[in-house]
């Protein structure tokens, strides 16, 4: 009783599996075989081959630039003389970097001095007496440091005073339209050079000779090869409009796609390829503390030693140039990787054809007969091999 419990044990471990090869001549099934191999080879060389070009090596781009705005601009503000401004006076900071700021808009306080003033009135500033306001106070979202004195604002209204540069800068009437609202026609010249230092590829963007540079700008249709951008032309193909952006500032975002084929036959095609895109939120449901500004001041000493600035808030449109891209050249590793990867694919063909007779065929059963034997014992193999080789 344990004998044949323990050999069947045995039979289990020991006994021998081999595939063994059925020809099938059904049509039908032949033909989901070759059509799944065929399905495989198509996608190893579209997709694998020509679309994900899986037989190249890649790198990442290194890139450099400059940039150099030009352009002029009369302000005519009401009470003053007409004021001129050429680039040095509306590109902050000057050195011309990837990032570079063109102030549009801003609000000037001129000649303010060290000194006491009344905060404009508000529910938290308001006062009646010096008891309501606390000599030291040091909060960052008023004006000043508070005196403790209750003082007088106009004839109606009195406030705390602060300890400041007075006059306080009033920054509720924004100038709409932008005070240099001809900043539309300014140009930009762009400077970029890239590396693929793997694959030793240097690279400019600029490849026209000097007298087209002199008079050209860029259109995506006519002169795409131009490095010159009109400012209005890259705000609106980012789909923004550049006077209601250069009242309020934002940023821009100029994209420049290295993305090349380095390999012989289609080097010639490593060129730049420029978008435009708003880059700050102009979400107009979630508009609160909308565009870009910061304050900057130049400060003066009069002959008698007092110190006085003009605090300016300045608004502009920054342009952030992103410089992106892969390269590929063919390499034999990836080459070899990918296609093993790709062709292991071949081994599931005849998964699918077995699916297809053994659940598709009218013969299924007997086709799923022939396709598993067991045999009972090493007699009954003799057997079969005599049947098989009969005659000889
Ligand atoms: C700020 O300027 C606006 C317009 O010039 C004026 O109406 C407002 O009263 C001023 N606010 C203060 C606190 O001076
Ligand atoms: C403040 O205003 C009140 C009422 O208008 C006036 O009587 C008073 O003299 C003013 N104080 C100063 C210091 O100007
Ligand atoms: C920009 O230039 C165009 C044509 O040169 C002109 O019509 C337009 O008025 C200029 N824009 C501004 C704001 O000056
Ligand atoms: C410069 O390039 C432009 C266009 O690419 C061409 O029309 C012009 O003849 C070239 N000028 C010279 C001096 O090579």
């Amino acid at each position: 009783m344990s004998g044949t419990c323990c050999e069947e044990a045995l039979h289990y471990v020991l006994d021998y599996e081999t595939p063994k090869t059925l020809v099938i001549p059904n049509l039908r099934v032949g033909c989901v075989f070759r059509f799944t191999q065929l399905l495989v080879v198509l996608y190893v060389l579209v997709y694998v081959c020509v679309i994900q070009r899986a037989y190249q090596d890649t790198d990442s781009v290194l890139s450099t630039v400059t940039t150099k705005v030009k352009g002029f601009s009369l302000t005519n503000v009401s009470d003053q003389e007409p004021r001129f401004w050429d680039a040095a006076d509306y590109i902050i900071p000057p050195q011309g970097d990837e990032s570079f700021f063109v102030l549009t808009n801003m609000i000037v306080t001129p000649d303010q001095v060290q000194s006491r003033c009344p905060e404009p009135p508000s529910p938290s500033t308001v006062c009646v007496d010096d008891c309501d306001c606390i000599e030291g106070l040091n909060d960052p979202r008023r004006n000043g440091i508070q005196t403790g004195l209750c003082v007088n604002f106009s004839e109606t209204v009195q406030t705390c005073q602060v300890f400041s540069w007075c006059p306080l800068e009033n920054d509720t009437a924004l100038p709409n339209p932008a005070l240099l609202a001809s900043a539309e026609n300014f140009t930009v010249l762009i400077k970029n050079s890239v590396t693929y230092p793997k694959f030793k590829f240097h690279r400019r963007n600029i490849r026209v000779n000097s007298s087209y540079l002199r008079s050209c700008e860029f259109n995506r249709k006519t002169d795409p090869d131009c490095p010159i951008f009109r400012l209005k032309h890259i705000v609106s193909e980012a789909g923004e409009d550049f006077q209601e952006m250069a009242a309020k500032g934002g940023i821009m975002g100029i994209l420049i796609d290295w993305s090349c084929d380095l390999d012989w036959w289609w080097v010639d095609k490593c060129f730049p390829k420029y978008s435009f895109r708003r880059l700050d939120n102009k979400n107009p449901t979630n508009n609160v503390a909308p565009g870009y500004n910061f304050r900057f001041a130049k400060y003066y000493k009069s002959p008698e030693g007092e110190e006085s600035r003009t605090l300016t808030k300045a608004y502009g449109i920054r342009f952030d140039i992103i410089v992106f891209g892969t390269a590929g050249k063919f390499g034999i590793v990836p080459t070899i990787v990918n296609l093993g990867a790709a062709l292991s694919f071949l081994s599931l063909v005849p998964m699918v054809a077995d699916w297809f007779l053994l659940t598709c065929t009218s013969k299924r059963d007997y086709y799923s007969r022939q396709k598993v034997t067991h045999l009972k014992d090493d007699a009954e193999a003799e057997s079969i091999s005599m049947a098989t080789y009969g005659t000889s």
